[in-house]
């Protein structure tokens, strides 16, 4: 990744109002997230339309499948110039490896290939639902750590967890791993759908490397101001 800034998930259902919530911010240069949704709607098209916005780009479209299909799906993600993108921990190392290979072999020539993170547990995952639903016998936080290992050994660049397993993944993997936080929100905001939260402060102080904020900035009132002071309050400036 090429800086430090929150990055702003645009979970918008159009082009349209994607780009209206971007005008907002003038010539600002954001890190922004685009989504299944968006992604789903408006196809390449938007990638395209953010690259022209100078905008740094994570597409997260969570990929899980068979190894084939991960791996020919990567190249074609990565022939279109994103920043970063990721997959599910849990379609298993070989998946992991796959992948990363796709994004090597579709990397346009002489450009670097996108970062490539994993999903290790949805921040939506309480530990109830991991046992009653999923089945998962062992801790939460466990399984996250083993995941995250599989992950480093996969060699892929890092991985999507909680803020709260970030110092647990960093006892176990190398420090240049990185660790993507989402359920990031304000101490005033709601938590909405969101189990596992924590505020931009927290994920500092808590070895975070990025943090990814949706509706704290992209509902509240003034989106501009919700946005600076997260990022204030994530560079440290301010808590
Ligand atoms: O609005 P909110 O800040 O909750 O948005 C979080 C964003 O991060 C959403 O786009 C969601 O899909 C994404 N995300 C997540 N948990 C993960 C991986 C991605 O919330 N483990």
């Amino acid at each position: 990744m090429k800086n430090n800034l929150p990055i702003i998930a645009l979970d918008f259902a159009s082009a349209d109002e994607t780009l209206a919530f971007l005008d907002l911010f003038q010539k600002e240069r954001l890190f922004v997230k685009v989504g299944m949704e968006l992604f789903y709607q408006e196809g390449p098209a938007i990638i395209q339309q953010l690259k022209e916005r100078n905008c740094e780009l994570f597409l997260d479209l969570k990929l899980h499948d068979i190894p084939t299909t991960v791996n020919k799906a990567m190249k074609r993600l990565a022939s279109l110039g994103v920043d970063l993108v990721n997959v599910h921990a849990a379609g298993g190392a070989q998946m992991m490896r796959a992948a990363l290979e796709g994004l090597e072999e579709g990397a346009p020539a002489g450009k670097k290939r996108p970062s490539l993170i994993a999903v290790t547990q949805l921040t939506s995952t309480s530990e109830q639902m991991a046992q009653e639903e999923l089945l998962l016998q062992k801790p939460l936080l466990e399984t996250v750590v083993h995941y995250s290992k599989m992950a480093e050994e996969s060699g892929i660049d890092g991985v999507v967890c909680s803020v709260h397993e970030a110092k647990a993944i960093y006892e176990t993997v190398r420090p240049s791993f990185l660790t993507v936080t989402p359920g990031i929100r304000m101490s005033q905001d709601a938590a909405d759908d969101q189990v596992r939260v924590a505020t931009p402060a927290f994920a500092r102080e808590n070895g975070s490397s990025a943090i990814v904020v949706g509706r704290s900035i992209t509902k509240a009132e003034n989106p501009v101001k919700a946005y600076q002071s997260i990022k204030l309050e994530w560079e440290g400036v301010c808590q």
